[in-house]
């Protein structure tokens, strides 16, 4: 299996990145909407310490991520009418920019409240403010929990488009971006197709051909 992607199918590269991403990511916002409501305790202490760490290698992950797509080919895209492969364009610039928006906001809405930011406690992260900042708290807030319901329904259409892809219209979309499916075999030609394509058309007029003077000598 490729490394790279191909004219009809993702690569390895960019189906790793793409399943370990979508993971964390529903990971992270089912913690987060979680840890939230804890009462305060050392256990609410290490569920964010948690939280901070691992959005903050979704960040990560992200520009390595766009470092691939420039580096690697995007496979052909397949026949739909063009309004779907434009929503679906408009739909990945979407879940991209709110990949970054949401490791960046929290970034920013710790450093606006004040606490300092390590990843797996192996080291720090600078603050992005300098120190605390009331306005750009909330407006941090906001962006990371808002952001967040926006992703919510920008994977509903993105995933309720590839399920659709693979039932409905029965074609590779979904199968070339998972790990271990195989493509689907091409569909059976229909007898009318297998026709058109192999028969010689029958003559016009029923006219019995003249003898060809080659064949007609003794
Ligand atoms: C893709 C990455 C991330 C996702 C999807 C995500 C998602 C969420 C969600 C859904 C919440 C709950 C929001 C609410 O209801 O208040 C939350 C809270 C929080 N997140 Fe993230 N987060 C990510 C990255 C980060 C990063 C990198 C940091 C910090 C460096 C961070 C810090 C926080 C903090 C401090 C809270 C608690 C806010 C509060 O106490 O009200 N998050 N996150
Ligand atoms: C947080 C979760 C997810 C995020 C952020 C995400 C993001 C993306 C992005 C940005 C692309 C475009 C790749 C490119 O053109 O560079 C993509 C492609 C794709 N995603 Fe997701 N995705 C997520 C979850 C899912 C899920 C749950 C499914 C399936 C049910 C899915 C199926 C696909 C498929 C089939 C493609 C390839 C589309 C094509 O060939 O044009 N994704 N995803």
């Amino acid at each position: 299996m490729a490394f790279k992607s191909e004219a009809n199918r993702w690569g390895i590269g960019a189906r790793t990145l793409h399943w370990i991403m979508a993971v964390l990511i529903i990971g992270l916002g089912l913690v987060g909407l979680y840890m939230s409501d804890l009462p305060n305790s050392p256990q609410k202490i290490k569920i964010y310490a948690l939280h901070k760490s691992i959005g903050l290698t979704v960040l990560a992950l992200l520009l390595l991520r766009l470092a691939w797509r420039m580096a690697d080919r995007r496979p052909d895209e397949l026949p739909m009418p063009r309004w779907q492969a434009l929503t679906a364009r408009a739909v990945h610039g979407l879940l991209y920019l709110l990949m970054l928006a949401l490791p960046l906001s929290g970034w920013l809405y710790n450093s606006a409240s004040g606490y300092p930011l390590q990843w797996f406690s192996l080291f720090n992260l600078p603050s992005l403010t300098g120190g605390a900042d009331a306005a750009l708290k909330g407006l941090a807030h906001d962006v990371h929990e808002y952001g967040f319901f926006v992703l919510v329904l920008a994977l509903l259409a993105h995933a309720g488009a590839a399920l659709k892809h693979h039932f409905i219209d029965r074609d590779d979309t979904l199968v070339r971006m998972l790990p271990l499916l195989r493509r689907r075999p091409p569909a059976p030609l229909s007898r009318a197709t297998v026709m058109t394509a192999t028969e010689t058309p029958a003559p016009l007029d029923h006219t019995p051909a003249a003898p060809s003077p080659e064949i007609a000598k003794p």
